[in-house]
């Protein structure tokens, strides 16, 4: 983080998932003349590793995208450069921000097309994992699908969606949420050359980019709307469960529909366990459930 500039954490909320930082809400410039040595070579280090890890893992959407908006290992990429490829493209822009938004604010970002990214970058002791998003979660692993025309569609979408959601009450807001979690932060897609990556969560992390394709323990379940909107998550450990969509079509077009008489039914329904498999799921793999922690669900 540079010297000049720190974030304006607001105060800390605690919850029963832990202590939640709650940052200042607005808009912020980047300030990119404040990043240190450090910070820049903080993002060439991950950089470098994922995109060392992720041919053959991350579908060929997002590689693509890396490619077109020029990321690389020449520090941390200013927020207008990437503007102009996004805006050409799709019309979508980069805002500054402190870290998490309330729901609301960060809904109304998506419904016009701006995508909030934390402006800091995590410490070098944090390469391998920190509790909330940094830069460079929110650039690499959002940023390149934006220019997706099918995906920058879904996210709009998703953030009326949301306002939406927030309208109708918080199990709704739930329901919704868990669609986010299992699809763009750690949704996997099934292509000719077998199943690839497409969530941010997992494409900003070394770890999980290997698990969620490799390891015998999670469940890989085809996509599935309201059975997703009943699954809980953690979000402390790596996925029990991923869902695999067949192609981002699949994701747009099962989304179009009204989401209110679904809310109303899944509200008579109970939540579903992150670990567990279902009656009518379609299984790509079973999960051994090996090495699972066995307490409670976020
Ligand atoms: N169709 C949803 C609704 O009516 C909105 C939505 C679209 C939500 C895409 C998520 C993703 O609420
Ligand atoms: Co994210």
């Amino acid at each position: 983080m540079g010297t000049a500039v720190t974030p304006r954490k607001i105060e800390s909320q605690h919850t029963d998932r832990g202590t939640i930082p709650v940052y200042a809400t607005g808009v912020v410039e980047q300030p990119w003349e404040s990043y240190s040595r450090t910070d820049h070579d903080v993002w060439n280090a991950l950089y470098k590793r994922q995109r060392a890890l992720l041919p053959g893992r991350a579908c060929d959407e997002f590689l693509d995208g890396v490619a077109r908006l020029g990321l690389g290992e020449n520090g941390i990429p200013k927020f207008e450069d990437l503007d102009r490829v996004l805006r050409k493209a799709t019309g979508w822009e980069l805002v500054g921000v402190e870290g998490l938004l309330p729901e609301q604010v960060f809904f109304d970002h998506l419904a016009n097309r701006r995508f909030p990214v934390t402006w800091w970058i995590r410490k070098p002791e944090q390469m391998d994992y920190l509790s909330e998003p940094d830069l460079f979660h929110d650039l690499f692993g959002h940023v390149p699908l934006l220019l997706n025309p099918v995906f920058a569609d879904y996210m709009q979408a998703y953030g009326r969606g949301g306002m939406k959601a927030f309208g109708i009450g918080p199990e709704a807001l739930a329901n919704l949420t868990r669609l986010y979690w299992y699809t763009v932060e750690f949704g996997l897609i099934n292509t000719a050359a077998g199943q690839r990556i497409y969530g941010a969560g997992i494409l900003s992390s070394k770890g999980e980019s290997v698990y969620c394709l490799d390891a015998p323990a999670p469940n890989r379940i085809g996509f599935n709307l309201e059975r997703i909107m009943r699954a809980r998550y953690r979000i402390d450990t790596y996925q029990q469960t991923y869902f695999v969509i067949e192609n981002f079509e699949q994701l747009f077009n099962a989304t179009k529909p009204d989401f209110a008489p679904i809310y109303a039914r899944l509200r008579d329904l109970p939540a579903v366990p992150a670990a567990e498999v279902l009656a009518g799921d379609k299984v790509f793999n079973r999960g051994t459930r090996e090495g699972f922690a066995t307490d409670a669900d976020a």
